[in-house]
This record gives structure tokens, sequence and C-alpha cells, in this order.
């Protein structure tokens, strides 16, 4: 039976890991800085290198409730980045449909905006929000609104974790949240959701439940009736993980699991927690639910106009990504319609959402131009 948390909360054997952990990172860096006139960086620079081997070596050291401790909730890592920046917070508490509790939303990007990001963080359904989210949708909002002369924001929902409840409560949340937008006097056409790694498959539960509700405990979303087109602008999902069980190691085998920073041993972590809450006798529409292949066939034409899906070409997930991606390329070929299209981009040699970490050392690779761009174009 998994028993469920309070977020951040760790028995003191995961505090003393913590700092085992902290402790150990700093050798792990000087032994990565030795060997590297010996490895092969597979096309990666030095610092990019580094940084890879450090983060896998955190991730696969930590579990979730240790992680949470670590950074704090999504808001806490928020407000120090917009500190940072020298911005007021803005946080809107958006009361939750049919009683549940409230939701937050975190904005970034000025309250006058008419194109809107709604985003939903990655991390196994165990990580809270990280640091490095947030300057890659800054730079969107910088690009963009250069583009188009339009101000953007973006809305990072604070959803709770699957160590801290159950499915469908994540879904129920992602809901709420947009419902709350496009109730906000924004035109549907002028939102894009994103949401990298966990976030995705999220994002594509959202983009299901707006094609048909099928879940009793969650409320359908409700359109406002005076918008002139009911689809969502775009959909972003970055390096989905849709694999819980691990079924598809990469056809690449062991090469391609080392390299990336989401390891086994992370990835089975976070599937224990999504999976292991829910029980096989009272869960069972939720665990159908995460767990059917849903098909995409009609979102296309019902739900969004177009859809960006990005891999890494060594990260562990890569073929199930792959396998989604052209489920989606088929369902957005068989329009003509103008504007509608779904793009795929696999980064070679690329980490499991590696545009990501590019922020956090000044690079930028021409793929992460690329996902920046798009966000861009879908504004028009
Ligand atoms: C990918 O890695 C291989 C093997 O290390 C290397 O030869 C190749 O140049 C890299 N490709 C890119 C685009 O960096
Ligand atoms: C739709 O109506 C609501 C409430 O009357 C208003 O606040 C909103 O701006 C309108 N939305 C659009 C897209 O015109
Ligand atoms: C999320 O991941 C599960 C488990 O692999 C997958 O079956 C499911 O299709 C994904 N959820 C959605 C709604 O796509």
């Amino acid at each position: 039976m998994y028993t469920f948390r309070k977020f951040g909360q760790v028995t003191w054997r995961e505090t003393l890991g913590l700092y085992s952990v902290l402790l150990g990172s700093p050798v792990v860096l000087f032994s990565t800085l030795l060997s590297l006139p010996f490895v092969s960086r597979n096309g990666k620079s030095r610092k990019r290198y580094v940084l890879d081997m450090v983060l896998r070596f955190i991730c696969d050291s930590l579990g979730g409730h240790q992680m949470q401790y670590f950074t704090g909730k999504d808001e806490v890592t928020y407000r120090g980045y917009v500190k940072k920046l020298k911005q007021k917070p803005d946080i809107e508490l958006v009361a939750g449909v049919d009683g549940a509790p409230d939701v937050k939303l975190l904005w970034i990007g000025k309250k006058e905006a008419k194109k809107v990001v709604y985003f939903l963080h990655g991390g196994g359904f165990v990580l809270p929000l990280m640091d490095f989210h947030l300057p890659f949708w800054s730079e969107v909002m910088q690009q963009a609104e250069k583009k188009h002369g339009g101000l953007v924001r973006v809305a990072i929902l604070e959803y709770t974790l699957a160590t801290v409840a159950p499915f469908p409560t994540q879904l129920r949340e992602a809901s709420a949240g947009l419902q709350h937008i496009l109730h906000s006097g924004i035109d549907p056409s002028q939102i894009v959701v994103a949401g990298d790694s966990a976030g995705a498959n999220l994002t594509y539960q959202l983009l299901q439940h707006i094609l048909q509700p099928r879940l009793s405990t969650v409320a359908p979303i409700v359109v406002p009736s005076n918008v002139t087109s009911t689809k969502l602008g775009g959909a972003f999902l970055a390096s989905p993980w849709f694999d819980l069980l691990a079924e598809k190691p990469s056809i690449y085998g062991a090469v391609q699991a080392k390299a990336d920073i989401a390891t086994d041993g992370f990835l089975n972590h976070c599937a224990e927690a999504t999976l292991g809450g829910l029980s096989p006798e009272i869960d069972v529409e939720a665990r159908k639910w995460l767990l059917g292949k849903l098909s995409p066939v009609g979102l296309r034409e019902k739900v969004v106009n177009r859809v960006l899906v990005f891999g890494g070409g060594q990260e562990r997930l890569i073929d199930s990504i792959l396998e989604f991606a052209e489920t989606m390329k088929t369902e957005f070929q068989a329009s003509g319609a103008k504007g509608e299209r779904c793009e795929v981009i696999v980064q070679p040699n690329g980490t499991h959402d590696d545009f990501l970490y590019d922020f956090l050392i000044g690079e930028r690779s021409e793929e992460t131009k690329r996902v920046v761009e798009w966000v861009t174009e879908v504004f028009n």
C-alpha cells in the first residue's frame, strides 16, 4: 500500500541521504572534470557534459520527497525567480471546480497580455517546478513579444504531486486552471498548452479531456460561448513521459540509458508513486485512463491547431516518444486546413528535456532555438 505524504516530508533516513548526495555532488563534479580529456562528449560542450553528469547523479540518487524538501514548493521557486528579475510575484488563486480545493496559477508577464502559455511542469509527477523551467519561458515570452509586438504571459500551474494525492487530482487541477484562463477573456487560439515529461503526459490528458471527458470525477471544461474558435492555438509536448511501466527501453539499449539524465532508477521511482497510489479495486477508472492508450483521433478537428513534439535522440524514453509522435503526425496529416500541423523535433544526442538545461549554462542548440520559435509562431 502506497503512503501519501505531505509535500516535502522526509524521514530521518531520507534526510541523511539528502546530505550524502549534497556531499557526493562535488565528488562527481571533480571526477567528471578529471575525466573530460578521455571521454566522448557526444558533441556536447564541456560545460554541458559536466552539467549532465552532475544532474544525472542527483536525479538518480534522490527520491521525490527529498527533492521536494530540497527545492520547496513551486511557489517558492517561482518567488525566488521573479525576485531575481526584480518583479512582483503575480499569484492567482483559482477556485476548484465542484468543491475541489483551489489551485494556484503563478504568472510571469504583464496582466494586459492577450496571448497565454499555460505550462504544466514535469518531474515524474513527484518533483516540483525547477529553477531551469523559468528562464526558458522568459525567453519564449521575450521572443514572441519581439516578433508580434503583442504581450505574452505565462501561467504555471502549481498542481498537487502524485506523492501527495493520487490521480486524477492532477487532471482536475489542470482542467480548472485552463477553464479559468479561457474565461478570463483570452481567445483559445491565443493559448498554448505546454508540458515537459510528466507535464507533457498531463498536457495530453488535458487535450483528451477537452475532446471527450471520460472521468466521472473530473468536470468537463466549459468554453465561453463568445469565442470565435474553440480550438486551442497549440500544444507543446516536450519529452513526453508515456511509458510509465518502462515497457520500451530505447532501441539503443544501455548506451542511451547511460547518457540520459532521467535514469531508469528515477523513472521507476516516479512510476511507483504515480501508479502505486492507485488501488486496482477502487481507482479502476483512473487507472484505466492513465494506462490506456488514448487515441489522438479527433484532436486536430476539435481541440488544437498545432502540435509540437520534442524528444532527445539519446533519452531513455525516445522510443515511446517517437511512437507517440507518429500517431500524432498521422492525425494531423489528414488535414488540408491552413495552419494545422504537427511538428516533431528529435535532437541528435539530446537528453530528456534537453533544451531546458541549455538555459542553465547559457547555451542554445539549434533545436532549442526552433522550440522557442515554434511557440512564437503559434501566436499570430
Ligand atoms: C553525436 O555523438 C556522436 C558520437 O559521439 C558524434 O560523432 C556526433 O558528432 C554527435 N552529433 C552531434 C550532432 O553532436
Ligand atoms: C467573453 O465574455 C466575457 C464575459 O462577458 C468577457 O469577459 C470576455 O472578454 C469575452 N471574451 C472574448 C474572447 O471576447
Ligand atoms: C500517460 O502515461 C501512461 C502510462 O504509460 C500512458 O499509458 C498514457 O497514455 C499517458 N497518458 C495519456 C493521457 O496519454
